[in-house]
Order: C-alpha cells, then structure tokens, then sequence
C-alpha cells in the first residue's frame, strides 16, 4: 500500500498501490478483538508522536485513524490478501478469540448495525457453525493466519484476545518488539506500558464521548457505541446452552483436526 504521504504527493491517482516492508496489517475475523488491537498498535506506534493526552484518539474513532501512517486492517482471510502483501516484508498482527464470545458479540453487533430485532442467536449460531458468515468459516481464517505465523513468525503475529486480556503487559510488550518499536528499559521503568494498557483498555474507551455517541462518516455503522459491548471473557455462558456449546466445539475438533491450533 502507498503511504498517505506518497499517495497525496503523486498528482496521478495510483490504481495499483502494492505493500510497502514497513506497512503494518492488522488482521482479524470481525468482533474478534480488532477494535482493541488497532487501538494498541496505533499507541505503540506513534507513541513517539503523541502523548496520551493529545492522541487523536481522544477524538476520533480507532476505525477512522487506523489508515494513518503505514497502518491498514483487514478482514480478509489470508489466502485472499493481494500478492504485493505476501511478498513484501510487511508485518501482519492477527487478532483472533474464543469462537463462542465471537458467536455472541456478532449476533448483538448485526442485530445493531442491520435493525434485526427477530433475529435470533440461535439463527446466528448455526449460521457460523456451517461457517457462513461474513470473511467464510471462523476456523480456515484461523488456520491461514495461524499456518504463516508458524512459517514465517517474522512477519506474522498471531494474538488471542484472552491472553491480552489475562496478561497485558507481556503481550503489549511482546506486540511493540514485534510491531519493531520495543520499548526501551527507560520507558519500561517510567511506567510507559502501563499508561499505554491503560489507556487502550476497554473501559476508558468506551467512555470517551466519541464512541458513546460518534459515527464513522459514510459508514453503515449506526453509531460507534456498537463496537464497545462488553469486551469480557467468557461471557458466552450466559447465552449459549451447553449442547450447543458442544456442537461448535465438535465442529472445531473435526475442523481443526491435523493443525497444531486449538481452542480451549
Ligand atoms: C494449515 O495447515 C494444516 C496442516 O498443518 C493444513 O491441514 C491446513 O489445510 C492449513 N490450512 C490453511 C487454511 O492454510
Ligand atoms: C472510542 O474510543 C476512541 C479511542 O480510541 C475515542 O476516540 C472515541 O471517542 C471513543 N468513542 C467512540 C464512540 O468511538
């Protein structure tokens, strides 16, 4: 992809934009942690820049910033990412979560952003068990992202929202070394982690009055308060019986099977 810079220097509009090494790709399944990630990465990156006092994050949505600098996001699978990005040596996070708190925050955010109230989450949960909803099945997008960060782990990052949520500071640390922007032992004895998870965390951002009542321009998004629901773990107890439990759980063994990657 061509910088904001370059693109807005070339008088001719670039129809082709290819990777650049140094862009960043932040990659997830929908409702799979991407609001959090891109708000980390976007901390991390230009923490250089701003404070955490006049970030545009104060002001501005993480959706709407992420295109900022060398930072894109997708929800594409990884077979279908243009060649010009598996070629280059651009760096892909990928974010992914629990398939049940997925199954239930998906069906809360359609039913928001498509006016669905008399669909139900058990319609939703059965669409995502034979893997059709939007970006194709939960475990081949999985699997992708998870094959090529075991192939090539310079390049790829494979995140899980529950081990950012269990132990933030090793997995924001380890997301800066591989981002390329570690943080120095100057900034690791001031506090600097801290501040930054603090900030990113779910509770300070969706109190900012801009997700309570902003909206992205032109988006089908009704209002930004859609992507903050509840951010918790495990939350999926509360609305999934146990035998459907069992049958994603059955579907991801068969699915999974033969792959070093698991879900507990
Ligand atoms: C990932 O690798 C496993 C084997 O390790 C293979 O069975 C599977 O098809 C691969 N999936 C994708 C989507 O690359
Ligand atoms: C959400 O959080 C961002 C911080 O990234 C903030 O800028 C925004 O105002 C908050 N509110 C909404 C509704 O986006």
């Amino acid at each position: 992809m061509e910088s904001k810079k370059s693109s807005l220097a070339s008088s001719t509009p670039n129809i082709s934009p290819s990777a650049q090494d140094e862009d960043i790709i932040v990659a997830s399944k929908p409702q799979a942690g991407t609001t959090w990630l891109k708000v980390l990465v976007f901390t991390i990156v230009n923490r250089h820049f701003y404070t955490l006092s006049n970030t545009p994050l104060n002001s501005a949505n993480p959706h709407q910033l992420i295109s900022h600098f060398e930072l894109f996001s997708t929800h594409l699978p990884y077979s279908m990412l243009a060649d010009s990005i598996k070629r280059s040596n651009c760096r892909i996070v990928y974010i992914t979560r629990n398939p049940f708190d997925i199954v239930v925050s998906l069906w809360h955010f359609m039913r928001g952003v498509y006016n669905l109230p008399d669909w139900s989450l058990e319609d939703c949960f059965e669409m995502f068990c034979r893997g059709e909803e939007s970006y194709g099945p939960f475990w081949d997008h999985a699997l992708g992202y998870w094959n090529m960060s075991v192939e090539k782990p310079s390049n790829i990052l494979f995140m899980r929202y529950e081990e950012l949520k269990e132990d933030q500071v090793a997995q924001t640390k380890r997301l800066a070394e591989f981002l390329g922007f570690p943080f120095s032992m100057e900034e690791e004895k001031t506090g600097v982690v801290n501040q930054i998870i603090d900030f990113c965390s779910f509770n300070n951002l969706k109190d900012l009055e801009v997700n309570k009542t902003g909206k992205i321009p032109r988006s089908i998004i009704p209002s930004n308060k859609l992507f903050f629901r509840s951010g918790e773990v495990g939350d999926y107890i509360n609305h999934i019986s146990p035998a459907a439990v069992e049958r994603l759980s059955n579907v991801l063994k068969e699915k999974l099977s033969g792959s070093s990657l698991a879900f507990n």
